[in-house]
């Protein structure tokens, strides 16, 4: 459950910070990934060093790097986890996260998580009992964070009560736990298509368009992260996954992508078609790069490309979930409406370029989801990331 996973890792100052290092070893040898953000008062009790080489990445602790000045991005931190444990949490961190009060990078990282939070509270048995603990942590309750209840025993000041952060083990496995009752598309196959298409005109100059891929892949990793077996048909792109439920397959042109995704498509559960195909290819290429001296004006005579979504429409058997999506420019309802019908989708996702910060490039996208029962559902500007989670709890609503 673990493998893959991406995780905060928040140690703050408590003499249970030592079991930080046992944290990170349980959570590393199941695959997960961890960055640890520490506070400066976390610090005085372990090492940067033996946390960075446990969890093989640099400790982040201040917004800046004093050694070469960049910028620690709280917010791209924030959006990389899968999930932030603070372990241990002391009552002062855990007061700061209750307030809102971010004056070093561990709160600030959590005020940008969209992940779930786990908290491991450690501290003396008065302090834990004391009623401004208690009503920051069921402020951190209020806002969905979930507590690891700390265990009774013997303390750092050698009194006896509850206070003692929860042992590493237990603490990994409410991870595991959490990361298992999220996995609801285990045992599906998803299919995704992302990017752009090629055409090539000759072998130095083709027919694009402005897709970065951004919005497939973040489909891909979404899907992946809930247990989905993941076949992603990308065009070409810079992005790369490593997710180890994701094989990508790289295609150039409308017809390579064609002919993948309807190989795939059989074997699938579900396909969701983010790629942003070209309509039209030249009809044949030039074998050596057309010099313009001698062709002077140039007319391309263009034929149209097939429409991988109608063939897989046609193609779709009872229990499949096909979402396309419809990337517009005006009167995107009635087109998306009109996509949803032609090509036989379950849904579409409607995303416009009339809406500041949607569509191509951006780290952000506005949609609309539509389905074929005629629910229209509108969500707000958001990381692509965050849109991908609204796409699949779609897809997961219609595998049902
Ligand atoms: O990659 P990014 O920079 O992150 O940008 C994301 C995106 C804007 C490309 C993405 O969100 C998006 O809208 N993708 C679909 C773009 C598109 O081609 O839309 P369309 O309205 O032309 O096509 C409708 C549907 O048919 C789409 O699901 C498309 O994948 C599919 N199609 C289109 C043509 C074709 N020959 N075959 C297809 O399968």
């Amino acid at each position: 459950m673990l493998k893959g996973k991406h995780i905060i890792l928040g140690v703050t100052g408590s003499i249970a910070a030592y079991k930080a290092a046992t944290i990170i070893r349980g959570l590393v040898k199941k695959g997960a990934e961890v960055q640890v953000v520490i506070t400066p008062a976390g610090k005085e009790f372990i090492t940067p060093l033996t946390l960075s080489t446990l969890s093989r990445n640099p400790v982040i602790s201040e917004f800046f790097s004093n050694r070469d000045g960049t910028w620690n991005s709280h917010v791209d931190l924030g959006l990389w986890a899968d999930a932030m444990l603070i372990a241990p949490a002391t009552a002062a961190t855990i007061g700061k996260m209750a307030n809102g009060i971010a004056d070093n990078m561990l709160i600030t990282t959590y005020l940008s998580c969209k992940a779930p939070v786990f908290v491991a509270p450690a501290m003396d048995l008065d302090m834990y009992a004391h009623q401004a603990t208690q009503q920051n942590l069921d402020r951190l309750r209020s806002f969905g964070n979930r507590i690891i209840e700390p265990g009774e025993g013997e303390l750092a000041s050698q009194l006896i009560g509850k206070g003692r952060m929860e042992d590493p083990e237990v603490i990994i496995a409410c991870l595991h736990d959490f990361f298992a009752a999220q996995q609801d598309l285990i045992d599906k196959k998803v299919l995704i298509t992302a990017g752009p298409t090629h055409e090539k005109i000759d072998p130095v100059r083709f027919i694009g368009n402005y897709s970065s891929g951004k919005m497939g892949f973040a489909l891909a990793e979404a899907c992946a992260r809930r247990g989905a077996e993941v076949f992603l048909v990308a065009g070409p792109t810079a992005l790369r996954t490593e997710h180890p439920r994701i094989t990508q397959f790289d295609v150039e042109s409308a017809e390579e992508m064609y002919q993948k995704a309807l190989s795939l498509f059989p074997q699938m559960d579900a396909a969701l078609l983010c790629a942003a195909v070209a309509d039209y290819r030249p009809e044949s290429s030039a074998e050596e790069k057309i010099k313009r001296e001698s062709t002077g004006d140039m007319i391309l005579h263009l034929v149209p490309n097939k429409d991988i979504a109608a063939s897989l429409g046609k193609q779709k058997r009872e229990g499949q979930v096909l979402g396309g999506f419809a990337l517009e420019t005006q009167d995107g309802m009635s087109h998306a409406q009109d996509k949803l019908k032609r090509k036989n989708l379950d849904f579409i996702v409607l995303n416009s370029l009339e809406d500041q910060g949607a569509g191509f490039r951006h780290d952000t996208n506005k949609i609309t989801i539509i389905d074929r029962t005629g629910e229209v559902t509108d969500y707000p500007l958001k990381n692509k990331t965050e849109v991908a989670v609204d796409i699949v709890n779609k897809l997961v609503e219609q595998l049902k």
